[in-house]
């Protein structure tokens, strides 16, 4: 890694350090809120351009010549690992990942096979490719790689599809702890080989989303899925980049998401930052503007976010976010003009 790369406000941040100002980037950056996204999957299912490194890495570049955020985030989705060992899976618009089985025996599981490099060329050449356009950006941008975390993944794989409830997923985990166990295993070794090879590739930092997570209560989440995801990270610390742990509506769960092995928590947009910071203990956390304040007047926005800024400085390190992802219809304007403003909010 570059000494520039090494310096840049995200990594130092993310190691606990004192950048010389709050690194900012967005969960979902690059997607449908931008125009120059629709136009290049104009016609390009969304697997299809996950699978496509020139796609990859114009998508990723998006948001970053734009807003010239701090971080890049790769350009892919948390179910493309099924779909390159072949899983029959698709992604519909407007719905979300929609698997043809869905899992509900260990015969189910052991059918699924393990993820290898060589599925995944289209990976590495992208992440590769990124890494050297982003050397070039504001003197040396990180790129964020990521993996589903095996709890999350697993709802769409036993539900079939999104689920609110994820009722069928907590029916698994409650009364056949056997296939639970095997089939978080097995979800957790496909994790921990994506993020492997984005590492291999270059990616300076991952982010593990365990978005659902939040459906948990703490003492299931410490008994069956903490110790998978715990697993993954403790991987990923070997390589010596830093990991980021999200989910949403996890004000329950920070503390031992933090335990599973994470540099750094995210928070969803409901938990203050300065209920979060004693939760997660020496590590530095993520987030967390709501998502919804893009609506609102710019100054009401940027407000809000001086307010997030103000209560991160008593982290050991803070990543500023929204609480959860770019809402379709965002305004790319006012994420410039968020943009500028965190980046400009003087720290001392
Ligand atoms: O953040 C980024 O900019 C990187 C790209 C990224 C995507 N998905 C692209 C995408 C990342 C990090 C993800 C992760 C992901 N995918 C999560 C975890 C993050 C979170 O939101 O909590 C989850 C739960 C998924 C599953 C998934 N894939 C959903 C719920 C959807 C949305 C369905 C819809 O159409 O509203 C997808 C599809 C998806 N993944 C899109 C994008 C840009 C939209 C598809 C499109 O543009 O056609």
């Amino acid at each position: 890694m570059t000494t520039a790369l090494h310096d840049s406000a995200f990594l130092t941040a993310a190691r606990g350090e004192q950048p010389d100002h709050t690194p900012v980037w967005f969960m979902r950056q690059a997607g449908r809120s931008l125009p120059e996204y629709l136009a290049v999957r104009e016609g390009v299912t969304m697997l299809d351009s996950c699978m496509d490194p020139e796609m990859i890495v114009e998508i990723t570049l998006q948001p970053v010549r734009r807003y010239g955020v701090d971080a890049a985030i790769f350009f892919s989705d948390i179910v493309l690992p099924l779909k390159a060992i072949g899983v029959d899976l698709d992604i519909v618009p407007g719905v979300g990942p929609v698997v043809a089985n869905p899992v509900r025996t260990l015969e189910d599981v052991a059918a699924i096979p393990d993820l290898t490099p060589e599925q995944i060329p289209f990976i590495t050449a992208a992440v590769q490719g990124l890494v050297a356009e982003l050397a070039g950006i504001n003197g040396g941008t990180p790129l964020i790689g990521f993996a589903g975390a095996p709890f999350t993944v697993a709802s769409y794989l036993v539900e079939g599809g999104p689920s609110k409830e994820h009722a069928k997923t907590k029916a698994m985990m409650f009364s056949a702890p056997e296939v639970w166990d095997a089939l978080m295993r097995k979800i957790g070794g496909i994790a921990t080989a994506f993020l492997e090879t984005q590492v291999a590739a270059g990616a300076s930092a991952v982010q593990l989303f365990d978005s659902w997570a939040g459906a948990l209560t703490p003492a299931d989440y410490v008994r069956h899925v903490q110790p998978h995801s715990a697993a993954v990270l403790a991987r990923i610390g070997e390589l010596g980049v830093p990991r980021i742990h999200f989910g949403v509506g996890t004000a329950n769960l920070l503390a031992e998401m933090g335990e599973a092995g994470a540099d750094v928590v995210g928070v969803d947009w409901r938990t203050p930052l300065e209920r979060a910071i004693p939760l997660v203990g020496d590590r530095a956390v993520q987030g967390n503007l709501d998502p919804t304040l893009v609506f609102a007047p710019t100054d009401v926005m940027t407000a809000r976010a001086a307010e997030v800024i103000e209560a991160g400085r008593a982290a050991k390190g803070h990543i500023f976010n929204l609480g959860h992802g770019v809402i379709p219809s965002t305004d790319p304007d006012q994420l410039a003009r968020l943009t500028a403003f965190v980046q400009g909010y003087p720290l001392d």
